[in-house]
This record gives C-alpha cells, structure tokens and sequence, in this order.
C-alpha cells in the first residue's frame, strides 16, 4: 500500500546494520564494530482509539491486528511477530501501550543478516513512545528489542543490532563494549577504500538453532575455564591462559573460545587502523576473521565461503569477510575505490560459477540510529 502521510503523527525510523568486525563476540561480553545503515524500516504511526494495534506494510499485501491485552499470542505469525514481541516487552517494562495503527516501510532487504528484525524491532517500539509522549531512549529501547528477539523471537542474540540499529550515527562506526554499552563513535574514514557490502542470496534455514548452539558453546566454554581461572566472560580471557587451559574443553569448544579470543584483539586492531587510516590492516584483519569464523567458529558454510573467496580474490580488494549471524547473508569488503565496479562485476562472476547463487550488491550509506519526526 502507499502511505498518505499527512494522515499520521509521526514518522519513526531505526537502521540495519553491518558489522565492519567483532563477529559472535557481542554476547561474551566483547568489543564489535558496527555501523548502522541507511536501509531502515520507517513505522508511520497515529493514534486510534481503541485496544488494538492494526499493522500494514507497504511492500506487502498482508494486514494483522495485534489485541494490546494478548501481544503474547502472536509468536508464530509470519509478519508482525517482531512488533508483537517488542511492544509486548515495552509494556511488561512498565512502559504505555496504545491503540494505533502502523504502516511499515522496510528498505532492510530480509534474510540478508543485515538486521531487518532489529530495524523493525527497535523503530516499532520507538514509535509508541513517540505516540505516548514517552521521551526516546536509543540505549533503553535497544535494551527491550533484545528481548524481544530472545524471549519472543527465540534467537537468543547479544545486543549488537539492536544497540546499533537505535544508536547509530551517519558516516561512523561504533566501537561498543558489550559488556558496559560504552560506546565511541569513530568515523568511518576509508581513504580511497569502499566498503560493499554483498548477500550471498542463500535461502536461509536452521539459522536460529545453529546460532543458539554456538552461544551454548562459548557459555560452555566460560563455565569449564572458571574452574581455573577468575574470568566473569569469554572476552575476559587472554590467549595465554587459554593455551593453558585448553585441555578442560572438548574440542571445538576450545575452538570457539580461540575465535572469541582473537576476534576481540581484532576488533582493538581494527579500530586503531580506521584510526590512523591504515587500510591495508583493517583489510587483512577482515580477512583474518573470515578465516576465523570458518574454520573455528563454523558459521560461515560454502555460500559465504565463495562470496569471500571471490572478493578476495580481485586485486582491488583489501580484505573480505562475512557479516553478522552468519549461515548466509552478506560479506563486507574493504575495496580500492577505483576499482569497485570491476570488483563487483568480478565477484558476481565467481561466485555464480562456484555456487549458481547470483548474489547481490547492495548500495546504502552509514546512516542514523532512531529519528523521529512529527507530522
Ligand atoms: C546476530 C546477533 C548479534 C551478534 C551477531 C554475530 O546478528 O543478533 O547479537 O551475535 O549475530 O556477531
């Protein structure tokens, strides 16, 4: 449907996200580096009297009215769970609910692991405080979409969306401490780099098991460690006492604990190369977490593999790496800017030919967290 605009009362956006590094770290406690992205999801919103929520969407034909005094029902709908969940955690946070119609505009592209769920989650929930005269709070909102996506939508995710997609800020990234939510802005300044950021057009399926086992694995990991070490998350452990301690954890638990350690001393790296504009190093550290996230993560599967594969494989391009959960979606790479379009075109080719998948290229910017404007 298309939007009479001037028939609502506020417009209301949050963003999606890519993650520049820091994979499968947010929830041991880890410092990531993401960026909020211009694709968003809109919530046009205006008041209707009565105790239900009515939600449509302008990309599709679908419409679903959500009863206030029933959000928990709505789990299983295909569209309008994320909106359900995160009101639904708004208001057991003590927080007004009202009647009101939304339409939802999403540019996320869904299934791209570029963070549709946050976007929607975060910008539905920063609508009714809008609505409600509630004053805007990008950390608190995040906060309750989380548990949304974990309570509600049954991925048991850190906070690294929804944080990003509520507190992003155009043409920077930020470097969040998971386990503080201290965050610094740094500015995105690539030099004569682009990041392109490109989907692997995988369908996706078993994402959210395969992502709650991996989570599973690392608490694992921290409960075995503690038997001998005095550490309160994995992002506390040095790669020394890990080598000593090794020998407490089965195999690829000791392997997801080596991804956490070092992808977390990448992270610090990356952010001093964005710093001092060392593009040749955040390149190779992409790379390095690529590897990472393949062989000892295992999060990656042969679509991602390709994707990062063929972009590493163009001269132009500095390093290459998935991003996100991970299981399909998208790479990011860090690509000499002259030669962006003879990357891309040099990416498709290979990647098609290894997989049969065309995968997509995707144009958006580093754009805002939440706004909020009135109509
Ligand atoms: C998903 C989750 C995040 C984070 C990433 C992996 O996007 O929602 O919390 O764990 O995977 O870094």
């Amino acid at each position: 449907m298309t939007v009479n605009v001037k028939d609502y009362a506020y417009k209301v956006t949050a963003a999606g996200r890519v993650n520049i590094i820091g994979e499968h770290i947010d929830y041991c406690g880890g410092k990531v580096f993401p960026a909020a992205l211009a694709f968003k999801n809109t919530v046009y919103i205006r008041p209707n009297g009565t105790d239900k929520i009515n939600l449509s969407w302008t990309t599709l034909d679908e419409k679903v009215t959500l009863d206030i005094a029933k959000l928990g029902d709505y789990k299983s709908l295909k569209y309008g769970n994320y909106q359900a969940g995160s009101l639904l955690m708004w208001k057991n946070a003590g927080n007004p609910v009202v009647g009101c119609d939304m339409v939802q505009d999403c540019t996320v592209p869904f299934g791209s692991g570029l963070s549709s769920s946050a976007a929607i989650e975060v910008s539905t929930i920063a609508a009714m405080c809008a609505l409600t005269g509630v004053p805007v709070d990008p950390v608190g909102i995040a906060v309750e979409a989380q548990r949304a996506e974990r309570e509600y939508c049954g991925v048991n995710c850190g906070i690294m969306d929804q944080y990003a997609s509520a507190c992003g800020k155009a043409g920077h990234a930020m470097l969040l401490d998971c386990a503080t939510l201290a965050c610094e802005y740094v500015p995105i300044d690539t030099g004569d780099c682009s990041l392109v950021i490109i989907d692997c057009k995988k369908p996706h399926s078993l994402v959210e098991s395969k992502y709650n086992e991996r989570r599973a694995e690392t608490e694992t990991a921290l409960r075995l460690l503690q038997k001998k070490l005095n550490i309160n998350s994995l992002a506390e452990l040095d790669g020394r006492s890990l080598e000593e301690c090794g020998s407490l954890l089965p195999h690829n638990v000791y392997n997801r604990a080596r991804h956490v350690v070092d992808e977390c001393a990448r992270v610090a790296d990356a952010a001093k190369a964005m710093k001092s504009g060392d593009m040749v190093k955040l390149g190779a550290l992409l790379n390095a977490s690529h590897a990472s996230l393949k062989d000892l993560y295992e999060v990656t599967g042969k679509e991602l593999d390709a994707l990062a594969a063929a972009a590493q494989s163009h001269p132009a391009c500095l390093g290459s790496r998935m991003t996100g959960g991970g299981f399909g979606g998208c790479t990011v790479s860090l690509v000499r800017t002259s030669g962006v379009e003879d990357f891309k075109a040099h990416v498709l080719e290979k990647y098609f030919e290894a997989t049969g998948y065309t995968a997509a290229v995707y144009q958006t910017q580093i754009g805002d967290g939440i706004t909020v404007e009135k109509i």
